[in-house]
């Protein structure tokens, strides 16, 4: 028995879903704890590609019970499409649970958070770049006790007095502020009426269901979204997301304790990127950068926008090995860096008066004022896509990884040599 925390170690993306689905096959519970659909996690089985946004990524295995904790904010509409794909592709679904308490997305958060987003790129000329699916508005509501939540949405009664005075607060901004057009609330509470009676069989107490699987000593899985970088305290605020995809929102976001955690596996990859504004240290301008881009086929599976691209970082992995207190690090696509040449790792920053930070930095105007610190590496080359042992690995490469594992302070003990479920080096 043991319970396991999957986390992103820097900006997102970094093949959590591929690493949740290989140990969704051994894993009685995989729960979701935060975020929404601005997560878009892959999993590949042979030709077949699922790109999952709310549906945790252990729904492939009927056998496994895949829940949605109290910490994510759930837009029904896209997760009932999610669900209706999956059935077709010949997934049933049968084994998803959904909590009572998560927030649900209305029409009027998506709406807010363009609005939001044009209005602070107009004020300052830059703005979070959100993934615009409501998730920051969502939250907002939740933290201001306004929001609709699951329970709600099944419960017409309820969800029809909510839909009219916060619907009516909301139209008030959107009108007032913005100057944009109100939703017509009576259309609003019929769709999501209608929502409510297609979702009202999956809704459950994630809490309860999660700890008597523990008492009866069975395997779970908490799939983390998004990551440490775009935590609303311990990320790059405010170009962050508005939850806590830290191991620590596993237990908020679920509604269990923090001593029935056995593991913490962060998720990295053998280079870093970003989708979305805010500083990014090891960030490649250039022509490596492309490169990097086209081979690791980086773009965002949840907009399609290109992500940026850079170096290893370790000081961001350190950050993410302290405030997860990660116990292993799964680090993927070794295979995409194979044959770029020369490669560089950030080990520490330098400010502008010379100190050296061996810590990432609390603020941002410190993080402006650093520049990273490389160290040259000797880069591998090879078809590493067939390795399935790390004494299959070309020797440089090995190097590499036990270079970053020096740096990370953290055994790496899970490697990525390609998309696929088997594409996976156990160490
Ligand atoms: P997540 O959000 O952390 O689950 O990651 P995404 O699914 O958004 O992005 C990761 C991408 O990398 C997906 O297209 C995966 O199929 C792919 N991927 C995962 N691991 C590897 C690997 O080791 N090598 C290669 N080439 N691709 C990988
Ligand atoms: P997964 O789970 C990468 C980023 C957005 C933006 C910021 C805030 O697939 O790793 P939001 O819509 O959450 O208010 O956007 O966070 N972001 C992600 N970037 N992967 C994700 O999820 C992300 N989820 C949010 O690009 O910069
Ligand atoms: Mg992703």
């Amino acid at each position: 028995m043991a319970s396991s925390i999957i986390v992103g170690t820097q900006w997102g993306d970094e093949g959590k879903g591929k690493v949740i689905d290989i140990m969704a096959a051994k894993a009685d519970i995989v729960v979701r704890s935060s975020g929404g659909n601005n997560a878009g996690h892959t999993v590949v089985h042979g030709d077949e590609v699922y790109k999952l946004h709310l549906l945790p990524s252990g729904i492939l295995y009927p056998e496994t019970e895949c829940l949605i904790g109290s910490g994510v904010v759930i837009d029904p509409k896209v997760l009932i499409e999610e669900i209706d794909e999956m059935n077709k592709r010949g997934v049933a679904c049968d084994n998803l649970r959904i909590d009572a308490r998560a927030d649900i997305i209305m029409p009027w958060h998506r709406e807010l958070d363009k609005l939001e987003e044009a209005f602070k790129a107009k004020q300052t000329g830059t703005n979070v770049g959100t993934t615009g699916r409501g998730i920051g508005p969502c939250y907002t509501d939740k933290a201001e006790r306004v929001g609709i939540r699951m329970y709600d949405l099944v419960h017409p009664e309820c969800l029809k007095k909510l839909v009219k005075n916060t619907g009516e607060l909301k139209n008030l901004v959107i009108e007032k502020v913005y100057g944009g057009k109100a939703f017509d609330l009576d259309e609003v509470y019929e769709e999501y009426k209608a929502y409510g009676e297609r979702l009202a069989k999956y809704v459950a107490d994630v809490s309860v269901i999660t700890f008597d699987a523990y008492k009866a000593g069975k395997q779970i899985l908490f799939e983390g979204a998004q990551a440490t970088l775009l935590d609303i305290d311990f990320g790059t605020y405010p170009y962050v997301t508005s939850s806590h995809p830290i191991a620590g929102g596993a237990c908020v976001g679920t509604g269990i304790g923090p001593k029935m955690i056995d593991e913490v596996i962060g998720v990295g990859k053998s280079y870093t990127t970003r989708v979305g504004n805010g500083p990014f240290p090891t960030e490649l301008n250039d022509e490596l950068g492309e490169l990097i881009r086209n081979r690791g086929g980086e773009f965002g599976t949840t907009t399609g926008r290109p992500r940026r691209t850079g170096w290893f970082d370790a000081v961001i992995m350190r950050h993410a090995v302290r405030v997860n207190g990660l116990t292993a690090i799964a680090i993927n696509k070794f295979d995409t860096l194979s044959g770029i040449g020369t490669l560089k790792v950030c080990t520490a920053y330098e400010k502008s008066d010379g100190t050296i930070l061996k810590d990432f930095p609390v603020i941002l105007e410190e993080l402006a004022d650093c520049k990273p610190v490389y160290e040259e590496i000797e880069g591998y080359d090879g078809d590493l896509s067939q390795c399935r042992t790390f004494d299959e690995l070309p020797e440089k490469c090995r190097a590499y990884i036990a270079r970053l594992e020096e740096l990370c302070g953290c055994p790496i003990t899970i490697l990525g040599v390609g998309p696929g479920r088997d594409q996976v080096i156990f160490r």
